[in-house]
């Protein structure tokens, strides 16, 4: 048994990217680094947590002490979370995407010569952090992020009640957060705000760890 504030704590991150497929060769993706999910997944794991990370494609070194799930897509990354529990805290970093496509082609779309580009049907992916706050083995502490870049607080406030998350780490991406190493966040919890100063994305990870680790003090 590893020692540390979080030892015999099971948590479960996710982190990174989702990449929907079109065809075999293209995908539906975002911008998302993973740095941040992967930087939390360190700072649990050094407390002394369990820590599974369910990844989304990234290129980033696995943190030491870390079990590590890869996922393409939000459908894996859903079915990679159901199959990690019971947690006791799940912690939502990744920048799942709300559309796949409807349906995949088997065979690389070509164009078809006519100059008529093909029209791509989405459908909606499902929302891993809110279907897991209604699962029957909830983690005791689910904490969502939101990525904002006006209002920051109010729809931190709105997301947290909607998805029933105890917490939500609002970030403001008003600024070059995508992809940096600095966030500027505000901790959304039931009983109210804690506003942090802007700091490195590891000292985010670290801060919330300890956060965390308070919680089950
Ligand atoms: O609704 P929005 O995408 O802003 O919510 C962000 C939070 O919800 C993040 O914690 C993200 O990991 C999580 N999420 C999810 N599944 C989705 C969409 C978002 O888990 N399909």
């Amino acid at each position: 048994i590893k020692g540390g504030a979080l030892a015999g704590r099971h948590v479960l991150v996710t982190a990174g990217p989702t990449h929907e497929p079109i065809d075999p060769v293209r995908y539906i993706a975002n911008r998302s680094s993973g740095k941040q999910g992967y930087a939390i997944a360190g700072a649990l794991a050094a407390l002394g947590a369990r820590v599974t990370l369910v990844s989304g494609p990234v290129s980033l070194a696995t943190p030491a002490g870390v079990h590590r799930i890869d996922v393409e897509s939000a459908r894996e990354m859903a079915a990679a979370v159901d199959a990690a529990l019971p947690a006791d805290v799940a912690v939502m970093v990744a920048a799942v995407a709300d559309w796949r496509a409807d349906t995949a082609a088997g065979q690389k779309i070509k164009k078809d010569g006519s100059g008529a580009p093909p029209t791509l049907a989405l459908a909606e992916n499902p929302d891993i952090l809110a279907g897991l706050a209604q699962n029957a083995r909830r983690p005791r502490l689910l904490i969502g992020f939101a990525a904002e870049t006006e209002k920051v607080v109010d729809h931190a406030v709105a997301k947290r009640a909607r998805k029933d998350a105890d917490w939500i780490v609002a970030n403001d991406v008003s600024g070059d957060v995508m992809g940096g190493d600095s966030n500027s966040i505000h901790i959304v919890t039931r009983d109210g705000v804690e506003s942090w100063e802007t700091m490195p994305k590891a000292d985010v990870a670290h801060r919330l760890a300890a956060r965390i680790a308070d919680e089950f003090a």
